[in-house]
């Protein structure tokens, strides 16, 4: 197990995140990239920092292609969320692809289980930073937890919740306040813990505290496409379209699109 300040060595970056990583290729000077990885205890996504000489975070997600085909790939002028950024790799892959307005936020609860599982104290958003120095980016990074967002004066063309909607005790609630941010016309891209054997009722499956993850206590549900759409539809959606569960590393996840 890593230690407390130390780079987390045992996450590998597999073959798939640096796929994904690539999407948004930094490519720093090889010594400020090496620098840049040693400067934060734990990583959750891959940053492609140096593809030359095989320089990248040691992101703990292991695979997000699957996230991929719902990702616009032009969001030229468009305005675009990220709720519960970590790191901030979609706020930034959104820029990269043109976003002119985009806002990342989170409540920093993974600080919690980071140090649960890993026993890791992890500021909250130096990950996020380091990289938006390096990019020069303009997204703009805001500790603020989802269940405020209806204080916003702000709505967004496309708001991405990706990983959390089966960590909070109110799905529902956080459905809700998704609705208020996104714009007449804009989309949602949600995507969070599925069920194993989805038999097209509209279920939600409880799990125990840690059970899905050891040490962590912060995963609540897992929802099938019927009833994470009525939940949407309750929230204010018109609907869900193209959900689809995919097992990724043994874990079942849906992901789709919520419009307005
Ligand atoms: C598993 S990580 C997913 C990170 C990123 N969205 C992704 O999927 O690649 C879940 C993130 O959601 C954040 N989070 C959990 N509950 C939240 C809440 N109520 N408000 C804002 N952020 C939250 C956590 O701090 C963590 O950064």
């Amino acid at each position: 197990m890593a230690k407390e300040g130390s780079v987390v060595r045992e996450f590998v970056v597999t073959e798939a995140e640096r796929k994904v990583a690539e999407l948004l290729p930094i490519d720093a000077d090889p010594e400020v990239a090496r620098a840049t990885v040693a400067a934060v205890p734990f990583w959750f996504h891959t940053f492609a920092l140096g593809r030359e000489h095989a320089i990248y975070t040691p992101g703990a997600a292991r695979d997000h292609r699957y996230r991929l085909p719902w990702l616009p790939d032009d969001l030229t002028g468009k305005t675009m969320l990220d709720v519960g950024t970590f790191d901030g790799f979609y706020a930034f892959l959104c820029e990269h692809r043109g976003a002119a307005r985009v806002l990342a936020i989170d409540n920093e609860q993974y600080r919690q289980w980071v140090a649960a599982r890993w026993g890791i104290k992890l500021e909250g958003g130096t990950g996020f930073r380091v990289i938006q120095r390096l990019l020069g980016s303009r997204a703009e990074y805001r500790r603020m937890d989802a269940f405020a967002l209806d204080r916003l004066e702000e709505q967004f063309d496309l708001v991405c919740c990706f990983g959390i909607l089966h960590r909070v005790e109110n799905p529902l609630g956080l459905l809700q306040q998704l609705r208020t941010v996104t714009a007449p016309g804009g989309t949602v891209l949600i995507e969070t813990y599925g069920l194993d054997d989805d038999r097209g009722a509209p279920s939600i499956r409880v799990s125990e505290p840690g059970e899905v993850y050891e040490r962590d206590e912060f995963v609540y549900w897992g929802f099938g496409k019927a009833a994470l759409e009525r939940l949407a539809r309750i929230a204010g959606f018109v609907g869900a379209a193209q959900l689809e569960i995919v097992n990724v590393d043994g874990h079942p996840r849906i992901v789709g699109r919520l419009r307005t």
